[in-house]
């Protein structure tokens, strides 16, 4: 089994995470939207990751012994109206296929928790889809269920 260490992001993981992001096999074709993700999105959520007055972030699961990036976790914090400190909203999760069931994903979440906590973040969410139910396995086992159901503009 594939052993991985997590780390924030760097600038020169930029072409592996594009790989990753909208390459074959990817994060943006999973979501069949590599219609409407631009190299320009691309590059300034890239940027984003590494500029630190964007309150968004990226953590990076590197194979251990191919030193290859296998996965990431993308998230952001924001304010609530019903917190005083901010909430944290986990946008993005992926698992390379060949390494996929391996607990890298529950890392990962794992990894954003800990995220949560040192941003005193009181609230850690994030949604799915109904059919996604291989990601359902691993929430179930590190969240629960909202009980909201997200809508959205037209
Ligand atoms: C969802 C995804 C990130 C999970 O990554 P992963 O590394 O395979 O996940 P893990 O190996 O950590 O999760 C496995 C957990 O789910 C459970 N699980 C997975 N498949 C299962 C199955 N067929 N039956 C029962 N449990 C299963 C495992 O028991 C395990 O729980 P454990 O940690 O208590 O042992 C990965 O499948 C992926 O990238 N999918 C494509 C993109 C995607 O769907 N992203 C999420 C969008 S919301």
């Amino acid at each position: 089994m594939v052993t991985v260490s997590l780390r924030p992001i760097e600038a020169k993981d930029k072409e592996e995470w594009i790989n990753l992001w909208t390459g074959k096999g990817g994060y943006i074709e999973f979501y069949k939207s590599l219609d409407k993700i631009t190299p320009q999105i691309t590059d300034v959520t890239f940027d984003r990751f590494l500029d630190p007055k964007e309150p968004v972030y990226a953590v990076v699961a590197v194979d251990d012994e191919t030193g290859k990036l296998v996965g990431f976790a993308h998230y952001l914090t924001h304010r609530n109206t019903w917190t005083i400190h901010d909430s944290l909203y986990l946008n993005d999760l992926f698992v390379t296929s060949d390494v996929r069931l391996g607990g890298i994903g529950r890392k990962l979440i794992e990894y954003v928790y800990g995220e949560a906590d040192k941003f005193k973040c009181e609230k850690t969410y994030w949604s799915t889809q109904f059919e996604n139910h291989r990601a359902q396995l691993l929430y179930t086992k590190v969240g629960v269920k909202s009980g909201f159901l997200l809508y959205r503009r037209p």
